[in-house]
């Protein structure tokens, strides 16, 4: 299907870079030494603890060791969680490029960096890291050029790919700001994140291709483009061949680079001046703009993807996320590129040519870590063992899970199968929101023991607690309640673009003087956490995290009122289960409506977010002050009718009634 191996967008790309495009990982220098020595510390658990009571030293120590400063910083950290302040590293100054790829380049030049591992299987390009800073620079100047300046924020909205890469690194080289927006995401949705970041750029390329599929993303921009007057121009690379309509804010974005330099001086950064904006579900319908920083981030990135996978010098980094989602951010680019390594951008699927893609991807790259989500391990482990098994994998070291939980089977199979029993799973909680990895099995003990499905130890400087309903603090272990962080990490998300009060009523609030996550989670006998799933109204749909009120916030003109919940769902983690009421006198086909309601939540947010069944119901079950009692609706689908709870507080009980029996028809 393809006439040659590497599009002209790369072919165009490496030539004009003067790249074979296929040198070999010389993984040389010692860029990793182990973490610095404290008094009195003798062994990496010493270590947990000591990081925990002397935060601030550790972090003190760790920061000065594995970042490169233009000018140290003053102040380890000025942090309140009572009001919602976080800053670190006050005083420094830094550049995240810089990090990333300057201090590699002056070391080892021609190291791997990326590795792409492109739709099309068997046609991966390499880029080492004097190749990926060029890219970087020639970008930085394009954008510089053209009038972006330090604090504006720009958008992207493009596949996994090195330019991608290069433009988050671009941006940082010159002190903007980026909000990649996932190339799934629908016009309507992409436009609601431009305006709310009032960005003056888009960074986009003409198609994307996933799956063997082609995606019109340049298209989708010209149409979201239109509702953001902020929009001064956006600049377009070139994944395929096909051209498309050119307008006059459109440049042809590698055109423009070949005329730039490969040097680029780097805006020298505070290091609480914003990295990135990446917007994530809450529990209303609009989306929040969660905003990471430059030093803290960048620190904390790197030294979990060191510690949580073990990640050595020489290895290569296999993170088959989307780069528009964390994941991408954090263990496709920063964390891997802050620590000199070599880093997989994966811009396939998990069945895509076939369902043996990942472990051929494995076996061809010599994949070392490899890290995904739950949801594929499950549809991939429904296919057989053979497709596994077909390719070599003894180069993989560690296995890593993440997004969601994974459930048993999913674990023993990755485990057994993927692995061979002899790499260690490492099951990682996180989210937007923190960053980078807070509790993984294996931060600071390398050989401990490890439980299936349990995300169990909390990683340097993390301090997690539970809380009971009343919001106090509970001390014992086999307990389970909301999960909660006691004491700040440099990670940790600052604020939500445009709208601090609601980060401080959504993270700060609930517990005073703690980080809620909105998670709850068990902790053991021994200790060991376990996450038990979200405490609101956001549900986790193939590890891609969605507020039920989004996809309830759609006007469809058949439907009066709707409730949307999560549902148990054998390869997704969840599906969306939607309860719909007709507006009177509406008489529309079940067929009809699905299309209908599909066809509108595709065009507000996603396909991954459209409902997997729907059901028609007369009315929902509503408190008498008229809040929809969710909680009755997911018992109901839960068919744990003994289960309901008090019901007193119903405003008509035979609503329930209704609710159980169109579910008995529905299932
Ligand atoms: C939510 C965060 C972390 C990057 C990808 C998702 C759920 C995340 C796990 C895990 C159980 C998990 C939580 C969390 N989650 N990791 N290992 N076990 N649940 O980031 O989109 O910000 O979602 O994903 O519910 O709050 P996100």
């Amino acid at each position: 299907m393809w006439p040659c191996v590497v599009s002209s967008f790369s072919r165009r790309l490496v030539a004009s870079l003067g790249v074979c495009g296929r040198r070999k990982c010389c993984g040389t220098a010692a860029f990793m030494p182990e973490a610095p020595a404290f008094e009195g510390v003798r062994s990496r658990s010493e270590l947990r603890d000591f990081s925990v009571s002397d935060s601030e030293r550790f972090w003190a120590a760790v920061g000065n060791q594995r970042l490169s400063w233009i000018s140290p910083f003053h102040t380890v950290q000025d942090c309140d969680l009572t009001q919602g302040r976080i800053k670190w590293f006050e005083g420094g100054k830094l550049n995240v490029s810089v990090n990333c790829l300057d201090r590699h380049v002056h070391t080892s030049p021609d190291r791997v960096a990326l590795i792409w591992e492109r739709d099309e299987q068997g046609s991966e390009v390499k880029y080492t890291y004097r190749e990926l800073l060029e890219m970087t620079c020639r970008l930085g100047n394009v954008l510089r050029r053209r009038g972006v300046k330090r604090g504006d924020c720009v958008t992207i909205y493009m596949p996994t790919c090195p330019l991608a890469v290069a433009a988050m690194l671009a941006c940082a080289r010159i002190g903007a700001a980026h909000n990649v927006v996932f190339a799934g995401f629908s016009a309507d949705a992409l436009a609601e994140r431009i305006r709310d970041a009032e960005s003056n750029t888009v960074i986009t390329v003409n198609q994307g291709v996933r799956g063997g599929k082609f995606t019109e993303l340049k298209k989708t921009v010209d149409e979201a483009v239109q509702s953001c007057p902020s929009v001064q121009q956006v600049l377009v690379a070139m994944r395929t061949d096909t051209p498309v309509v050119m307008t006059a804010r459109d440049v042809a974005m590698e055109e423009e680079m070949l005329k730039e330099d490969v040097v680029c001086e780097p805006a020298v950064m505070n290091s609480e001046d914003v990295l990135f904006l990446l917007y994530t579900s809450g529990s209303t319908g609009k989306p929040k703009g969660i905003v990471h920083t430059q030093a803290g981030y960048l620190l904390y990135a790197a030294l979990t993807h060191r510690y949580v996978f073990s990640y050595h010098d020489g290895d290569v980094f296999g993170c088959v996320a989307d780069i528009g989602w964390i994941t991408g951010h954090s263990y496709t680019v920063y964390g891997p590129l802050a620590n000199g390594g070599t880093t997989v951008l994966f811009e396939s699927t998990p069945i895509y040519p076939d369902p043996g893609r990942y472990w051929n991807t494995v076996e061809r790259l010599k994949i070392n870590q490899f890290y995904g989500a739950p949801t594929a391990i499950r549809l991939l482990l429904k296919y057989g063992d053979h497709w596994v098994t077909k390719y070599d994998r003894s180069t993989l070291k560690t296995l890593g899970s993440v997004g969601e939980p994974i459930n048993t089977e999913a674990w023993e199979w990755y485990h057994r199968v993927v692995g061979d029993g002899r790499c260690p799973v490492v099951d990682t909680w996180w989210q937007t929101e923190t960053g980078g990895i807070c509790i993984a099995p294996r931060p600071s003990e390398p050989d401990a023991e490890i439980v299936p499905g349990m995300a169990m130890r909390p990683f340097f400087g993390i301090k997690p607690v539970l809380m009971d309903t009343e919001g106090k603090v509970l001390t014992s272990n086999n307990t389970s309640g909301a999960l909660c962080m006691a004491q700040p990490w440099p990670g940790m998300a600052r604020t939500i673009r445009n709208n601090h009060q609601r980060f401080i009523e959504t993270y700060y609030q609930p517990y005073p003087g703690y980080f809620f996550t909105g998670d709850g989670a068990y902790r053991s006998a021994q200790g060991y956490y376990q996450i038990t799933g979200r405490l609101d109204d956001v549900i986790n749909v193939s590890g891609h995290r969605i507020g039920t009120a989004e996809i309830e916030d759609n006007q469809c003109s058949a439907v009066a009122e709707s409730a949307v919940i999560g549902f148990s769902h054998d390869i997704k983690g969840e599906g969306v289960y939607a309860f719909v009421v007709l507006k009177k006198n509406i008489d529309i086909k079940e067929d009809d409506l699905s299309r209908q309601l599909n066809k509108m939540v595709s065009k507000k947010i996603a396909k991954y977010a459209c409902p997997d069944v729907i059901q028609l119901a007369n009315r929902l079950p509503k408190t008498r002050s008229g809040k929809i009692m969710r909680r009755v609706l997911r018992k109901v689908v839960e068919r744990d009718l003994d289960g309901l709870g008090d019901l007193s507080t119903l405003d008509d009980p035979t609503a329930v009634q209704e609710i159980v029996e169109g579910h008995n028809k529905n299932s």
